[in-house]
């Protein structure tokens, strides 16, 4: 008989539960929040409320189109954190009741190590080659940047890491200040495919180790935009794709060159990415490049892994399961944390 279990993520505006048969994957699905578009970003007070909404429909859903019944689920694998608090405790109330009424138990998964464990979760379809230990994997999202060094599913060191903004916030503010919608970092990627990478130059990061920074590179978008805007006043939109692609390549230049330092001192060539911003087809394609030219393995997850979801919660859930590292109805949600 299977492990099964359900996965409930409520971290940020995504409300997700997926279903999974040890670690194979049975439903996976997610309900967006439009409402923040309107916004700019995501305001906390509505992505609380709209979780509550959207909760119980989409976990009706995930069992449904796993066709799984609830009395059948070995356990609840729930985000704790890290994320916005009140769209967390929406989550966590839920899996606890929910996980006391069927006497199941409660298992609760850390976001950051669940977006990396995403690579482990098997399709029926086929099995995919997974990273084998030791890996490292650069973990970019809308809140973190970080390179992981995972030498088991819960063993994981962070060896480099933002020390202001995040890359995916990088490309949400890039797309604001252009007047491009939220969240930008889809929008910025559509239009670089149609732009020259090359056109412009904006400030890179000059620090030691394996540390990221991205605010600089903000502040020269800015200026740069402020003083092109005093000569003419439609010069974004003259230049959207060319300005797009220079942002976007310039993100990616930030990045690899972390990594490829970080794998160079390690000795280690087995890479993955993860988190929202591993969606980017330019990474995709730098690091399918690097693949070849460094003779890394390079671990690219399936589109529906990269940005927030429940599957990559549900196989964390699993894991732990296995070692019975079962949680208590006491714990709280936490908004920051490393692992
Ligand atoms: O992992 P995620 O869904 O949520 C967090 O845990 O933060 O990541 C969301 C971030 C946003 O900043 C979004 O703009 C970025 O991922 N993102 C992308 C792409 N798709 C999503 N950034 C660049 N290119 C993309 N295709
Ligand atoms: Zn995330």
């Amino acid at each position: 008989m299977p492990v099964y279990i359900l996965g409930i993520e409520s971290s940020c505006d995504d409300t997700a539960a997926a279903l999974i048969a040890d670690d194979v994957i049975l439903s996976n699905i997610t309900a967006n929040q439009d409402i923040h578009a309107s916004f700019g970003g995501v305001v906390p007070e509505l992505a609380s409320r709209a979780h509550q909404q959207n909760i119980i429909p989409v976990i009706h859903a995930a069992l449904q189109k796993a066709n799984i019944g609830k009395n059948q689920l070995s356990a609840v694998a729930y985000t704790r954190g890290p994320g916005l608090l009140g769209s967390l405790l929406v989550g966590a109330s839920f899996s606890k009741a929910f996980a006391m009424g069927l006497n199941i138990p409660l298992i609760e998964v850390n976001h950051l190590q669940a977006h990396i464990l995403a690579h482990f979760i098997r399709n029926t379809a086929r099995s995919n080659p997974v990273p084998s230990f030791p890996f490292l994997c650069l973990t970019v999202s809308g809140g973190h940047t970080q390179i992981v060094l995972v030498r088991d599913h819960f063993d994981m060191h962070i060896i480099g890491q933002t020390i202001d903004d995040a890359a995916g916030e990088t490309f949400d503010k890039a797309a604001k200040i252009m007047g491009l919608p939220y969240p930008g970092g889809p929008v910025v990627d559509t239009l670089a495919s149609k732009g020259d990478p090359m056109r412009f130059s904006f400030a890179k990061p000059n620090i030691p180790g394996l540390d990221f920074s991205f605010s600089g590179l903000k502040t020269s978008i800015l200026y740069f935009l402020r003083d092109q805007l005093k000569l003419d006043e439609n010069f974004i939109e003259k230049n959207k794709a060319d300005l797009c692609a220079s942002i976007q390549r310039t993100i990616l230049d930030i990045l690899l060159l972390r990594l490829e330092k970080a794998a160079g001192e390690t000795g280690i060539r087995e890479i993955a990415i993860a988190g929202g911003v591993s969606a980017n087809s330019g990474l995709r394609s730098r690091l399918a490049d690097l693949k070849h030219e460094k003779g890394w393995n390079v671990y690219i997850p399936p589109l529906a892994y990269t940005t927030d979801n429940a599957a990559m919660i549900a196989v964390t859930g699993y894991y732990k399961y296995l070692k019975k590292e079962f949680s208590s109805q006491s714990d709280a949600p936490y908004a920051r944390s490393s692992f």
